[in-house]
């Protein structure tokens, strides 16, 4: 999402300055190109020069130019225009807190006033002074003015002490900002995404549930990488102990009835993925109270859910995407093709139990993608293949 993008980096006078100077190299890497603007005080940490070299531009300070023969005085209005980001690492408390009143003393705070891209602001400083009411006050208000704030790190600090306030790792940053900008325009901006994940329960008594081991990493993974490519994303889960992404809206339920009920409340998305391993039977009755060894019969009698997916395919809407998984364990690509099918859906993921580095509770996964004409095979961390998946189904 980076490569053309036009970054402006906007460095202030913390230790971690030094650190701004490989972070312009990493954006150039991923296909940036990048303008800094310092804070006079950044200036005692890192030299102006070291900044203008590597991004081949000039760097600026002060809102009135450096040169002295230049009348360039609205350059931070037409910076602001430029750019497609701005970020600022690191962040002093200082400059957060001029951000968070408007102040506009030097040519990063104006250009933050002037700028029509997003703002993505790395907090840097030290654990007590980020801990501060005054610093947790300035963060609220930037964050209700729309801004990105990329939360630091803990670790040992330049102070010696050790707290929360060190500069996130660079690719936490670009991954961010790589968020930030898929987030504006990337395919599935303005576009409802519903992803169901997890398992569910069918409760035979109050104590006793029939379930099966999925993590809800695919699923979880799956609604990080709508966010990114700019999809309003839902996530709908089972019992899950997966933290979830930031910036998707969530619902959580337990049994197959539940989810049922659920998604039909979102039946007008425009994407729905169905990633959760609805189970396909539950329970005809559910005890009351919790079934005694002497009382219980050895088998149980068990009934079929509704098959949500299917229902979804039957009731496909004009322009909606349908999106199911398949776990097999024999016959994969001819077993999903055939889901595909019967359940009326666009793509299916298909992936086997027995293939090392998939399946259940793994990070990692390995997936056949098939439509009714299309078919290819993606592997990597669950968040790299739910990229995948979706980069290729919803390419530009
Ligand atoms: N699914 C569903 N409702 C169910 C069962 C499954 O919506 N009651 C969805 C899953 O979320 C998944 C897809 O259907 O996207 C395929 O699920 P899977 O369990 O692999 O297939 P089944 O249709 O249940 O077929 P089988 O159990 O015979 O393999």
């Amino acid at each position: 999402m980076l490569s053309g993008k036009r970054i402006i980096l906007g460095v202030t006078g913390g230790i971690a300055a030094y650190k701004a100077v490989f972070l312009l190299r990493e954006f150039q890497k991923a296909g940036a190109e990048v303008r800094v603007t310092m804070t006079p005080s950044a200036t005692r940490f890192v030299g102006l020069d070291t900044f203008a070299s590597l991004s081949g531009h000039e760097v600026a300070i002060d809102i009135f130019p450096e040169d002295s023969d230049s009348t360039d005085w609205t350059r931070h209005i037409y910076w602001g225009e430029w750019a497609d980001l701005f970020v600022i690492a690191p962040c002093t408390a200082n400059t957060l807190s001029k951000i968070a009143h408007g102040t506009a003393d030097n040519m990063l705070t104006s250009t933050v006033l002037a700028a029509r891209c997003p703002l993505l602001i790395c907090p840097t400083m030290d654990g007590e002074m980020y801990e501060s009411p005054s610093v947790t006050d300035n963060l609220k208000t930037v964050q209700e003015f729309g801004y990105h704030v990329l939360e630091p790190e803990a670790g040992f600090l330049a102070s010696g002490l050790e707290g929360k306030g060190r500069l996130p790792e660079f690719d936490v940053i670009l991954e961010k900002a790589d968020e930030i900008i898929g987030s504006i325009e990337g395919p599935l901006a303005g576009k409802k995404v519903v992803v169901t994940a997890g398992p569910t329960r069918e409760y035979i008594d109050p104590v006793r549930f029939i379930s099966n081991p999925s993590s809800g990493k695919m699923g979880i993974a799956m609604a990080e990488a709508a966010l990114r490519l700019g999809a309003a994303t839902h996530l709908i889960h089972g019992p899950i102990h997966v933290p979830h992404p930031e910036g998707v809206t969530t619902e959580s339920i337990i049994s197959a009835e539940d989810l049922f009920k659920a998604i039909q409340n979102h039946q007008d998305a425009d994407v729905i993925i169905m990633a959760a391993a609805v189970s396909d039977f539950t329970p005809s009755t559910t005890h009351q109270h919790k079934v005694k060894k002497d009382q219980g019969s050895s088998s149980i009698d068990l009934k079929r859910t509704q098959d949500i997916l299917a229902w979804l395919g039957e009731r496909k809407l004009e322009g909606q995407t349908l999106i199911g998984f398949a776990m097999e364990t024999e016959n994969l690509i001819d077993n999903a093709t055939s889901k595909l099918k019967k359940k009326n859906i666009d793509w299916i993921v298909a992936n086997s139990l027995s293939e090392a580095g998939a399946g259940f509770e793994v990070d990692t996964n390995v997936v056949h993608l098939i439509s009714p004409s299309d078919s290819l095979q993606l592997k990597g961390s669950k968040l790299e293949v739910a990229t995948a998946v979706l980069g290729h189904i919803f390419k530009k």
